[in-house]
């Protein structure tokens, strides 16, 4: 009798380790199969100035897939110039060891022409500082050598549809430039960064209500990258009514959180005594991550673009516009009411940058 029920005991104990191991290899193969989800092949992405510190942080965010998405595989491009070649190799050896699934390659080089070779994607964070003895001229002329001959390596090797983002400064303009450097390249596939200004109005408007950034939406950034720029409340909203109404506090946002955002930049250098790179890095992933995949229903994001004479901005400069994006294409939005204190801003803002376009095309002319 006990024999019989030893013997039932271990069957179903049998049956039981069989069920779970069956059980098991079920969830291991779903598991699996989930994980082992056929990824797109690679992209190429270019990030100029690797080297320094935006570069840095940067690289670290596209292999982990804030970029392009989180099953989008990259090969990096890293360029810088020859006398930051050990820390750009320092970066590439520090990639390897970060182990980054997506991160398919990287290729450290300071040579343009291999660093734009089959690239689909273009941050250009390399640039020229302006120190405080320059004179705007001298900086545009630096930058202007610079990103002319980027713009000659992009529109030889890069691949057809190759999609540009200029983040070093003068941003706006260093984009102008590179436009007309190639030509060839369509004027919709060069952008400047501005993203950085436009998520640091979601911040401070998010920071007055106490609510989570992600709650407020449809902020615009003006024109320059530069203290002129506009950043503009009037049509957005934080947990779904306008942020005048939520706030209620007209005078705040007609001055203080404008000069607020303005002037982050030299806030974020007088704490750090270096300039932004860590929110920097993050919004270069943000724009071009909503460029790529789309904005979502409803809302829209702020990107300098090479004007076409939308809301009376001179065509060709590249000024920033609240824009949406869905397959791989931006558009600016149209149609908002502009009152006359927010078109004083903005005309303000574009002279700047036709100043800035014309010191740019001294420097061209005198090549
Ligand atoms: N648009 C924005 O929102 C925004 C925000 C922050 C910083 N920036 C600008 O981004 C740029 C980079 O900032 P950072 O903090 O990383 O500066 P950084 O000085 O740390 O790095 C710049 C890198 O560019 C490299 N470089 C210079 N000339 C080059 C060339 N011809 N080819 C390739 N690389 C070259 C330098 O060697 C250096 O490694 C600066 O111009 C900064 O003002 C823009």
């Amino acid at each position: 009798m006990s024999g019989t029920n030893n013997a039932r005991s271990f069957q179903f104990a049998h049956l039981l380790a069989a069920g779970a191991f069956g059980a098991l290899g079920a969830f291991f193969t779903c598991y699996l199969s989930k994980r082992a989800q056929p990824v797109r092949p690679p992209i190429r992405v270019l990030i100029t100035g690797a080297a320094g510190q935006i570069g840095y942080a940067l690289s670290s965010l596209v292999g982990h897939g804030e970029l392009l998405g989180k099953s989008q595989r990259v090969i990096l491009h890293l360029l810088d110039v020859e006398t930051a070649t050990e820390p750009l190799n320092g970066l590439k050896l520090e990639l390897i060891d970060s182990a980054l699934p997506l991160l398919t390659d990287v290729i450290a080089t300071t040579n343009p022409t291999e660093a734009c070779t089959g690239v689909s994607i273009a941050i250009m964070v390399g640039g020229f500082p302006r120190k405080a003895h320059m004179e705007r001229k001298d900086i545009m002329a630096m930058n202007g050598s610079i990103y002319s001959k980027h713009a000659y390596a992009l529109e030889k090797y890069a691949c057809k549809g190759c999609k540009v983002v200029v983040v070093a400064n003068p941003a706006n303009t260093n984009a102008v430039i590179l436009s007309q450097c190639a030509p060839s390249i369509p004027r919709k596939n060069i952008t400047c960064l501005t993203r950085l200004d436009h998520n640091r109005a979601l911040g401070q408007v998010a920071a007055k209500l106490n609510i989570p950034v992600n709650v407020v939406k449809n902020v615009t950034i003006w024109g320059n990258h530069s203290s002129t720029q506009y950043p503009d409340v009037n049509h957005g909203c934080a947990n779904g009514i306008t942020i005048r109404n939520a706030i209620r506090d007209d005078n705040w946002l007609d001055n203080e959180f404008v000069s607020i955002v303005q002037q982050r930049g030299a806030a974020i250098i007088k704490a750090r005594n270096l300039s932004s790179a860590l929110s920097a890095a993050s919004s270069v992933c943000d724009h071009i991550r909503d460029w790529v995949l789309g904005t979502p229903p409803g809302h829209w994001v702020s990107m300098g673009v090479i004007s076409d004479g939308s809301y009376g901005v001179p065509e060709g400069l590249c000024y920033s516009f609240p824009v949406t994006c869905k397959d791989g294409d931006w558009n600016i939005v149209q149609g908002l009411d502009i009152d006359a204190r927010s078109r004083q801003k903005m005309d303000d803002t574009a002279r700047e940058l036709e100043e800035e376009r014309r010191l740019a095309q001294d420097y061209l002319q005198s090549l």
